[in-house]
């Protein structure tokens, strides 16, 4: 029936192409619809996520982890549910990585602690024998800049809608409103600590950068 099809290239490579754009069509058009986009549950990263989020950025961990569970068995049972585009509807920019020499963080929050992550970033090996990933003490001595993460909140409130304040949402609010919820939120994580320094400085009202990644690779779940 299609032989014609096949002795006509210019025909045949129109058919090629429409078939791959359906099936694209088919596979991407679900994420446009309203219930898709940001999943049921999915919430803006607060102000210290945030913070900590773009300590993430700066120390690349996205060039050795990836953000992006795959639905195949072997992920899912090590991992947590497979990874829908709706919860990402809040990254900006995406962290989906394209590289896993460490394992997939999409879900990190569930199965590791503050107190695990203190010591791991401190010196990897220490918790896991013959880590190659690099150690991160100049976390414990750099103040996270909770500063430009609230002007980040601030803007993709004001510019994409993006809905702090709203009911069961984070809370956004002034400037000073944004410092006092980042640091009742940093609280809760110096407490569960150890490193003297970094104690020392959340007392004189110093978030160190270990508090704010601490607090964006708790909210990964
Ligand atoms: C050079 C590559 C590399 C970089 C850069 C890197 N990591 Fe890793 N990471 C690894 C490897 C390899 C492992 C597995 C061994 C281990 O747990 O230490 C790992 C493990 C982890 C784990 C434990 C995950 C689990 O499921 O057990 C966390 C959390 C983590 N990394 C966070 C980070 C963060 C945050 C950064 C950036 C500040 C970062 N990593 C940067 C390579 C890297």
């Amino acid at each position: 029936m299609f032989h014609w099809l096949e002795k006509n290239p210019f025909f045949f490579a129109v058919g090629v192409f429409l078939v791959i754009a359906y099936a694209g069509i088919v596979t991407v058009l679900p994420d446009f619809m309203e219930s898709a986009r940001p999943l049921k549950g999915t919430k803006p990263y607060t102000v210290l996520q945030l913070a900590g989020r773009h300590v993430y950025i700066k120390d690349s961990c996205n060039a050795c982890h990836s953000q992006m569970i795959r639905p195949f068995k072997s992920e899912t049972d090590r991992y947590g549910k497979y990874s829908m585009s709706g919860e990402y509807a809040y990254d900006r920019p995406f962290l989906w990585g394209s590289k896993r020499t460490g394992p997939d963080l999409m879900r990190v929050g569930n199965y590791r602690t503050t107190n695990w992550h203190e010591i791991h970033m401190y010196k990897p090996s220490s918790m896991v024998p013959g880590s190659i990933m690099p150690s991160y003490k100049h976390m414990f001595t750099n103040t996270a800049d909770i500063e430009t993460a609230y002007a980040e909140a601030y803007t993709v409130k004001s510019v994409f809608n993006v809905p702090y304040d709203e009911e069961d949402m984070p809370k956004l609010g002034t400037w000073e409103e944004a410092q006092k919820t980042a640091i009742a939120e940093a609280q809760l994580i110096v407490d569960d600590m150890k490193d003297p320094q970094v104690k020392e400085a959340f007392a004189r009202g110093e978030i160190k950068e270990i508090v704010a990644i601490i607090a964006y690779l708790n909210s990964l779940q």
